[in-house]
This record gives C-alpha cells, sequence and structure tokens, in this order.
C-alpha cells in the first residue's frame, strides 16, 4: 500500500514540536504541502525548512496562540485566504492539570474555549473548501483519559470527551460530501511535555527521571512509550484516500496503555 498526499494541503495546530512536529513530519514525507502553528516563531521557521519537500511542495507556518481566542480566529482566517485546507489536524496544548475539588468555574470556561472552541471553529472555517473538493480529513489529537479517565487532568478528561461525541456528530453531517472526521486516544508520547511532567514528579518524589520514564513505559502492553513519528504514520493513513471508509471513530494510539475495550 503507498500513502500519497501530494496535491493536498495540511494544517496541523501546536506542531512546532512534540506530536504536531511528528505528524508534520510524516505528512510532508508522504507528500503534502504543510502549515505548522505554534507561538515560537523561530522554531516554526527552522521546521518549515526541514520538512520534506521533494515533492515540490511549499511549506508555510503560522504564528498564533490558541490562548487567546479571538486572536487565533482571526489569524486562522487570514491563513485559510491564501492556502485553503485538505487535511486539518486539530492538536491543542494540554490544560492544566486540577483535581474536581480545585477547579473552579473559570478553568472550565477557559479549558473549553482552548480545547473546544478553537478545534470547532478551525473546523467550521476550513470545510467549505473541503465540501467544493469533495474530499477533507478532520483528524483530532485527543487522550485516553476520555476512556479511562485519571482523577488529577479533569480538565481534560470532561472536555475532550465531548470533542468524540462533536465528532462522531459531525461525521454524520460531512460524510456526504466525502468529508471523513476521526478522533485518536492519545497514550504516553516522547515530548517535551511529558518531560515536563516526569520533572515535576521527579521533585515531589525523589525518584529519577529514568525511573519515572520506565515506571511509564510499564504501563503500557508493549512496555514502551511511544515515537512522535509513529503518531504521524496514523495520521498520514487517516488523511490518505486509502482511509476513505473509515469515519466517526476514536482510534487509541497507546502502546496498549487503555485495559477497557
Ligand atoms: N505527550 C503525551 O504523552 C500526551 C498524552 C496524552 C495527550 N497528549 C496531548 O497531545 C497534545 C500534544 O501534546 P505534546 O506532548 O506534543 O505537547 P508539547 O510537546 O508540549 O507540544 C505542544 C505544541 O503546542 C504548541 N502550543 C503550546 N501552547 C500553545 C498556544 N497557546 N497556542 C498555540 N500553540 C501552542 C507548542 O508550540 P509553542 O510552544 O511554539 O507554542 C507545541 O508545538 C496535547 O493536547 C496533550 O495534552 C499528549
Amino acid at each position: 500500500m503507498e500513502i500519497s498526499l501530494i496535491g493536498k494541503h495540511a494544517l496541523v495546530g501546536g506542531s512546532s514540536k512534540g506530536i504536531g512536529e511528528g505528524i508534520a513530519r510524516e505528512l510532508a514525507r508522504c507528500g503534502a504541502s504543510v502549515t505548522v502553528m505554534g507561538r515560537s516563531e523561530g522554531k516554526l521557521q527552522i521546521l518549515v525548512n526541514e520538512l520534506d519537500s521533494s515533492n515540490g511542495q511549499e511549506h508555510h507556518y503560522l504564528t498564533t496562540d490558541m490562548m487567546h481566542l479571538e486572536r487565533y480566529k482571526n489569524d486562522i482566517l487570514e491563513h485559510l485566504k491564501k492556502y485553503p485546507v485538505d487535511i486539518l489536524v486539530n492538536n491543542t496544548p494540554g490544560p492544566p492539570p486540577g483535581f474536581v475539588g480545585e477547579l473552579r468555574d473559570e478553568d472550565y470556561a477557559k479549558a473549553f474555549d482552548l480545547l473546544f472552541r478553537t478545534i470547532n471553529f478551525t473546523t467550521q472555517a476550513v470545510t467549505e473548501h473541503m465540501k467544493s473538493t469533495g474530499f477533507g480529513r478532520i483528524i483530532n489529537v485527543t487522550s485516553v483519559t476520555i476512556k479511562e479517565p485519571k482523577p488529577e487532568l479533569v480538565l481534560s478528561n470532561t472536555i475532550r470527551a465531548s470533542i468524540i461525541t462533536w465528532a462522531k456528530s459531525l461525521s454524520q453531517e460531512l460524510g456526504p460530501f466525502g468529508i471523513t472526521v476521526n478522533s485518536i486516544l492519545t497514550g504516553y508520547f516522547d515530548t517535551e511535555r511529558l518531560e515536563e511532567v516526569n520533572r515535576k514528579k521527579a521533585e515531589r518524589s525523589g525518584k529519577s527521571m529514568d525511573e519515572l520514564q520506565a515506571e511509564m513505559a510499564a504501563q503500557n502492553s508493549l512496555n514502551r512509550i511511544g515515537q512522535p513519528e509513529e503518531y504521524g504514520y496514523l495520521v498520514c493513513f487517516l488523511a490518505s484516500d486509502k482511509a476513505a471508509y473509515l469515519t466517526g471513530t476514536a482510534i487509541p494510539l497507546d502502546g496498549g496503555y487503555l485495559r477497557s475495550v
């Protein structure tokens, strides 16, 4: 099976590093033209120059801040005027941790803007073009915690669960136009965010980073943590015409972390 995304333009949220960067690199390897997004202009510029362009495709970057919804909306609309999107990867930064008893009403409102409203806005903004071409791919980065919630990650558990049902509804609405909508339930991936989480745990527990990394890996059936490019492989498949019959799903990509079916 060959996956070719030549002639397609992909917009990838939160992609100056981490999972988003892994996705952007693999999409470009499959021939797509990619727009990477984030706050760090320097990193985005370097990444755009490093992305595979062996199919003659051009890549772009969009500097924006998803924490400021109105600015974000303007930035997206300006970018789409120049570069209509065939493949949208909805990847936002994660919300802060917190237990139910600690979180305030405003924390939920902020997290809803970040995790739900940015995604809904971006998706609505790209679908007209997708409808006009009869092809579109919407892929949402979510988390395994929507199936097996972690008590300290209430904002993520709660609001990301709503993305899954939103995506299912949308898949039914957009299916007749040749647009698929799928979500990925993310397990542990080797990124700066994960390193930061372990660094904080190491300070609290006195354990070394290596010990904590090994404990994390041991929670997965495959006994290791995923690499960002492995995330990219699944996204490339979902983005391709080979996945034309796959929509409305929520696929765990977690090395066997989830115990439930
Ligand atoms: N890694 C894991 O094990 C794991 C597990 C479950 C779920 N997830 C979820 O997967 C997503 C990606 O995680 P990751 O590990 O790749 O995170 P990461 O390494 O921290 O990368 C986050 C990306 O988002 C961008 N970003 C951060 N704040 C932003 C903002 N305000 N506006 C625009 N862009 C922003 C960052 O770029 P700039 O700093 O340049 O803005 C970066 O490109 C997150 O939602 C996370 O909760 C990750």
